[in-house]
């Protein structure tokens, strides 16, 4: 059953099938000669829609699901005392952090104007943009003049239960009515050119995508040393079957198969 979605996004590039597909979009020669596939736009569109499943999906299938069945979500998952996993935005902070290790020049943030962090609160620009995205709920892109980055700002909804209670409650929140649906905050990415080629797209959205198994194995490892006798049990079963996680393999497999038809299908649509 699963192996119908393991064509993957790579797979299909490797196998040159968008390539011989006759349809292929028409690829924009820049002054350097580079072939160029896609606007950096475009592109962040891509990468922000696999991040939103990605994030509903650790959200509500891990930290959700997880938590009723005794699993621990914490600020402080890391430190050795605390048998917890990554909350969900420490997870984005994680996939941000491994892309930026990457050669892939993309920036990842997620704010907001009523931050918990308040390291997280937007400023400038960003503050101005994100009151817009709050009326209208679209995307909004812009060129960060002193940053010289291509900069594009998505809504972060309260897309599961759990983003509200946990925000609602904590002590160091700045807002205590969120409510499922809210926008509570935007994701922001940044990437220093306008255009993108094919390998430079594929490289960006594998990036983002080695991220998340990076993140998501730092958690494993950390459940491998917890003291506690009933750790969940790692395999091909889910929270919402009871005490168990999915590998990092089986997370990936899921995110792909929520991802890549859509990501695909804006790839040979365009033209
Ligand atoms: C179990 C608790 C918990 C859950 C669940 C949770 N968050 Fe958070 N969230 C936090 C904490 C704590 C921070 C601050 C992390 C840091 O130090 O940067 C945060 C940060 C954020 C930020 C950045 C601004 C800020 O508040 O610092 C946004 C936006 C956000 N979360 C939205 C969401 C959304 C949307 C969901 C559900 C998809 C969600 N959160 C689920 C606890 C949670």
């Amino acid at each position: 059953m699963k192996n119908i979605y393991k064509i993957t996004l790579l797979s299909l590039f490797s196998v040159g099938l968008l390539n011989s597909c006759g349809g292929v979009p028409e690829e924009k020669t820049t002054a350097s000669g580079v072939e160029k596939a896609f606007s950096v736009a475009e592109v962040l569109e891509m990468v922000a829609k696999e991040n939103d499943v990605t994030r509903t999906l650790y959200t509500k299938a891990i930290v959700g699901k997880g938590k009723k069945q005794g699993m621990k979500f914490d600020e402080d998952w890391r430190k050795d005392d605390v048998e917890a996993g990554p909350l969900p935005a420490l997870f984005l902070r994680g996939v941000a952090s491994s892309i930026r290790k990457s050669p892939v020049p993309l920036g990842l943030y997620l704010g907001s104007d009523f931050p918990i962090n308040a390291a997280n609160k937007f400023e400038g620009k960003q503050a101005t943009l994100f009151k817009k995205i709050k009326e209208d709920r679209k995307p909004q892109f812009f060129y960060d003049e002193d940053q010289k980055l291509h900069t594009a700002m998505f809504v972060d909804v309260a897309s599961a239960g759990a983003c509200v209670s946990c925000h609602n409650d904590h002590p160091q929140t700045s807002k205590t009515d969120w409510k499922l649906g809210d926008p509570m905050g935007a994701t922001t990415w940044q990437y220093p050119k306008d255009s993108l080629s094919y390998k430079e797209t594929i490289a960006l959205l594998g990036s983002y995508a080695q991220g998340t198994v990076d993140i998501y194995k730092e958690y494993l490892a950390e459940i491998k040393e917890f003291k506690k006798s009933d750790k969940p049990v790692i395999g091909d079963k889910w929270p919402a079957d009871g005490n168990y996680l999915p590998t990092a393999e089986v997370f990936l497999d899921s995110v792909k198969k929520l991802t890549s038809y859509q990501t695909m299908k804006y790839l040979v649509a365009k033209k």
